[in-house]
């Protein structure tokens, strides 16, 4: 674990000269879809986060049309990269008439951005008790936390396997993640540092609901059905061995809690009260 504990102080020396507060320099921007794009920024040498939290980030907002006056204008992220990291990676969708995201879309690498060192979240494993199998359950930029978790050497050390669902309407939309796992492999300090192929633990599943792909289907429905399990060649979830965390719109957050409290007696744990399953919304509705 050491050998990842690289956050430098070089990254905020080698950062523009604030103009903003909190300010951090964009240092990578790429856009997967018209509607999804991911940036990296610099890091503040102070901050300290667990893998799975979220910050909030923005820009200044436009000036008050009477005193000129600007305010920032923040909202939620979920780190996308992994504790460990020199660098910040955020994973953004592009809300057209959207008060932040309407600008965000435009940043390129040198412009600055907010970010507020203030990490919360549910979303860590400090909230789960020991299990053998973790669950992820993402839906559109839900994939964000997990995009740090499935980085994050502690997710291999705590768990003999992990199952990633990943369910949007486009197949376009998952391929951010899909990238994502595929690098996992050919990732030469992870290799080293948690063991050789140990993404061979990581089983992905990722599924389409409005455009053809190679699996159809909202994984609420797939897992009802049956066909998700067997697929996964994975038993049903059970509170002696499996744990989750989800992460999507609000409907797919309480469908899978219901599934999960009513079907398979997962109960919902939370940092105070660590149990078998921890929830965040992946936006406001
Ligand atoms: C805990 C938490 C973590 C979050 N993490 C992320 C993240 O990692 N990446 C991210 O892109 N957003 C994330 N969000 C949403 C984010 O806070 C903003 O809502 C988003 O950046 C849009 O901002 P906006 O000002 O452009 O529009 P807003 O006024 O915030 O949203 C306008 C509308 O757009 C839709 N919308 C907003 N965000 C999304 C989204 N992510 N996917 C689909 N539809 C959306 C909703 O219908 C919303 O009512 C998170 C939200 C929360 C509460
Ligand atoms: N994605 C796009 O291409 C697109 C384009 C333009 C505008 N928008 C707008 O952007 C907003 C967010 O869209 P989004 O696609 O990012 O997110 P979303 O609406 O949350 O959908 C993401 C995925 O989650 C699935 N899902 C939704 N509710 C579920 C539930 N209860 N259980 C299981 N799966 C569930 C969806 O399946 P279903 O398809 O079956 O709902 C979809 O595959 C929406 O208001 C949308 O109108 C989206």
């Amino acid at each position: 674990m050491n050998e990842l504990t690289k956050v430098t102080e070089s990254t905020a020396v080698e950062a523009k000269k604030p103009v903003l507060p909190d300010a951090q320099t964009v240092t990578v921007v790429k856009h997967w879809t018209d509607r999804l794009f991911s940036f990296k920024c610099t890091r503040p040498a102070s901050l300290r986060f667990r893998s799975g939290e979220f910050v909030m980030i923005g820009l200044m907002g436009d000036p008050h049309p009477e005193t000129g006056k600007q305010k920032p204008l923040l909202r939620a992220y979920s780190i996308a990269s992994p504790s460990w990291d020199e660098e910040m990676e955020f994973y953004s969708i592009k809300v057209q008439d959207g008060p932040l995201t309407s600008k965000l879309q435009h940043i390129k690498k040198g412009d600055e951005i907010i970010l507020r060192p203030k990490p919360v979240g549910t979303l860590v494993h400090d909230a789960l008790v020991p299990g053998k199998r973790i669950w992820f359950f993402a839906t559109g930029t839900g994939f964000a936390p997990f995009a740090s978790l499935l980085r994050e050497p502690e997710t291999y050390e705590k768990f003999d396997e992990i199952v990633i669902t990943h369910t949007c309407r486009e197949a376009g939309e998952l391929v951010y993640g899909a990238e994502l796992i595929e690098s996992l492999k050919h990732d030469e300090l992870l290799n080293e540092v948690i063991g050789e192929g140990f993404w061979k633990k990581i089983k992905y599943y990722p599924t389409t609901t409005r455009e053809e792909s190679p699996k159809m289907g909202r994984i609420t429905d797939l897992m009802r059905s049956g066909e998700a399990f067997k697929d996964l060649g994975v038993e049903p979830l059970n509170p002696d061995t499996d744990r989750a965390m989800i992460c999507g719109n609000l409907a797919f957050n309480l469908e899978l809690k219901d599934l999960f409290e009513n079907e398979y007696g997962l109960e919902e744990g939370a940092n105070s009260k660590p149990a078998h399953y921890v929830v965040e919304k992946a936006f406001l509705d």
